[in-house]
C-alpha cells in the first residue's frame, strides 16, 4: 500500500503573493517529479466550486456571515471528500490554496462569528484533516496594497475595506501562536525568490519533499 502523501496548505491575506509562490510550486514539483496535486478552497470540485460560485458572487451581498461560514465549512468537508483524501490514500503530495484556517481568520476573527462556532463547524476538517504544514506568507494589508496600489482600481482589498483585512492580518497571527509547530510564518516582505527558498527549505525540513 502507498504511503499516504502530506497535505500541505497555504494562507495569507488577500494580495500576499500566495499565487506567485504556488506557480513556483509547481513548477518545482514538475520538474522533480513529485506526485502531488493542486487544488484550492472555496472549490476544487464540481459541488465545491458551485459552492465557491455563491459564495464569491458579489450579488450575494445579503448572505449572512453565519450562512457564508457554513457554506465555506460544507464546500470543505466535500472537497475532503472528493480530491483531498483520494489523493492522499494515493501517496500525493496535495497542495491546497486556502483552508480551515482562511476560515478561523476570515469568519472567526474578522467577521466576529468567533473561534468556537467556526471551530465547531469545522469539526470534520480539523478533527480528520488537520494539514501536516500550513505556510502562511506574512505580509500585512497595507504593505500589500501599497504593492499593487494603482494595478486595479476595482480592488477587492480596498472593496472589503482595509479594517476587515487588519482583523483578518490579526486572526493569522492569533493561528500562529495557537498552532505554533503546523503554521509556520514565511516573511513575505522579500523578493518571490527569496520567499520561495523559504519555502522549499520549510517543506523539505517536514520531510514533505
Ligand atoms: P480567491 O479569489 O481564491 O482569493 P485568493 O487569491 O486571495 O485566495 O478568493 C477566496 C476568498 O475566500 C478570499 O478572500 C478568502 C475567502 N475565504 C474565506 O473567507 N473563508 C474560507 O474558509 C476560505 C477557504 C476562503
Amino acid at each position: 500500500m502507498e504511503k499516504r502523501g502530506k497535505f500541505i496548505t497555504f494562507e495569507g491575506c488577500d494580495g500576499c503573493g500566495k499565487s506567485t509562490q504556488l506557480r513556483l510550486l509547481s513548477e518545482y514539483l514538475t520538474e522533480n517529479s513529485i506526485p502531488h496535486i493542486f487544488t484550492r478552497e472555496p472549490g476544487g470540485g464540481k459541488i465545491s466550486e458551485a459552492i465557491r460560485e455563491i459564495l464569491l458572487n458579489g450579488k450575494n451581498s445579503e448572505m449572512t456571515d453565519e450562512c457564508e461560514a457554513l457554506l465555506y465549512a460544507a464546500a470543505r468537508a466535500q472537497h475532503l471528500h472528493d480530491r483531498v483524501e483520494p489523493a492522499l490514500q494515493a501517496g500525493k503530495l496535495v497542495i491546497c490554496d486556502r483552508y480551515v484556517d482562511s476560515s478561523l481568520a476570515y469568519q472567526a476573527y474578522a467577521r466576529g462569528l468567533g473561534k468556537e462556532f467556526v471551530t465547531k463547524i469545522n469539526a470534520f476538517a480539523l478533527e480528520n484533516y488537520l494539514p501536516d504544514v500550513t505556510v502562511f506568507i506574512d505580509l500585512t494589508p497595507e504593505a500589500a496594497f501599497a504593492r499593487k496600489q494603482g494595478a486595479d482600481e476595482n480592488d477587492r482589498l480596498e472593496q472589503a475595506g482595509m479594517e476587515f483585512h487588519r482583523k483578518v492580518y490579526a486572526g493569522y497571527k492569533a493561528l500562529a501562536q495557537e498552532y505554533p509547530t503546523r503554521f509556520v510564518c514565511v516573511d513575505g516582505n522579500q523578493t518571490p525568490q527569496e520567499i520561495f527558498n523559504d519555502v522549499i527549505e520549510l517543506l523539505q525540513s517536514r520531510n514533505c519533499l
